[in-house]
């Protein structure tokens, strides 16, 4: 569901103390390794049906629609960002069918962690050696949740993030993304697998927890609530495509030290796709499209289908840079 609601409260102070002391990052400088191994170890629910996508392939899957008419015939990584912001990458097919990209079992981990979906890792290096790390986290679609057993909020592609601050190589700090909002926690808080962060992805939302159980959300009187558990673990360090983030100039580059089938796609792809500032799914069906349905809850309407998420560039250096300014500042 991707409700509008007022962010909680910051656990812990994220803003970064001033001082001039800045080690300015040349493209493709590698990931450090501090990066990794303080990165967090995720546990999927283990009911999930719709598993974690590679961006590269979901936009195989999508053709560039405005008000619903085509302006290309389809789209690449290398080419996304010659799109607009109000432009949807949609789906060639029905949706409600749930072609095998949408549920993407291939995205699965397996014993080890590992998944065929690459993550996105970008490092964003900030003043007083401060280094966000933020893992996104992407799947071809967002199963929304019931409300009294009526089904809302699905919707086609589908980014989530963490992010585990560093000062002076040292994790001080980590925010999970969930819903509109998101939750921050000192490191020394979280529970730890092998001196990793520990966190939970509910089933079908991907919202992120610090903690295994239900997360009740968005609605009164718990009508409306998340599920996790310690479900398979997926170790993002094990595929990942890797960036930094400029925010000087406000740019995307490569980072060296990409791990898996995200080092070599990425190395073809490029960093410009996280330019893309327009919506990685599908805009809002019309009512009775694709089987879409639209009920007065609380003071908006909310439909079985919403409309697909901006990606990571739009999304966290606008939006929740203004709530939190994570990315910049
Ligand atoms: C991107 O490139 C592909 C392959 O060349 C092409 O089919 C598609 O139309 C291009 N899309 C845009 C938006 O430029
Ligand atoms: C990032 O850039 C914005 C404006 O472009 C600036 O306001 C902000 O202070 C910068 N943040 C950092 C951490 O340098």
């Amino acid at each position: 569901m991707r409700k509008e609601t007022a962010l909680p409260a910051l656990a812990v102070s994220l803003s970064a103390i001033a001082s001039p002391v800045r080690h300015s990052t040349s493209a493709s400088a590698p990931i450090p390794a501090f990066v990794l191994q303080n990165a967090p170890l995720s546990h999927l629910w283990s009911q999930e049906q719709w598993w974690p996508s590679d961006v590269a392939e979901h936009v195989t899957h999508m053709v560039p629609e405005l008000d619903f008419k085509a302006v290309a015939p389809g789209v690449t990584l290398q080419n996304v960002s010659s799109l607009g912001s109000d432009v949807y990458l949609t789906s060639k097919y029905d949706v409600t069918t749930q072609p095998a990209w949408i549920t993407n079992v291939a995205g699965k981990p397996d014993a080890s962690g590992k998944s065929a979906a690459p993550g996105t890792i970008v490092l964003v290096e900030k003043d007083g050696g401060v280094l966000d790390a933020f893992f996104f986290y992407f799947y071809s679609f967002d199963h929304g949740g019931k409300v009294l057993d009526i089904e809302f909020g699905d919707h086609v592609g589908d980014w989530e993030h963490s992010m585990v601050r560093f000062v002076n190589g040292t994790p001080t700090a980590v925010y999970l993304s969930a819903h509109s909002g998101g939750s921050a926690f000192d490191f020394s808080a979280m529970q730890k697998t092998n001196g990793r962060p520990t966190t939970y992805i509910a089933g079908g939302t991907h919202a992120n927890y610090a903690t295994a159980g239900q997360h009740c959300h968005d609605l009164p009187l718990d009508l409306l609530c998340d599920q996790t558990d310690a479900g398979p673990v997926w170790d993002m360090t094990l595929n990942f495509r890797g960036f930094w983030f400029d925010n000087t100039t406000q740019t995307f580059s490569t980072a060296s030290g990409a791990v898996g089938a995200g080092a070599q796609e990425e190395a073809a792809e490029g960093a410009g796709w996280l330019s893309f500032a327009g919506m990685w799914g599908d805009e809002q069906y019309p009512v009775l499209e694709h089987g879409q349905y639209c009920i007065p809850l609380g003071d908006t309407d909310e439909c079985l289908f919403s409309s697909g998420p901006t990606g990571e560039c739009l999304k966290s250096l606008d939006c929740e840079a203004c709530a939190y300014g994570f990315m910049r500042g």
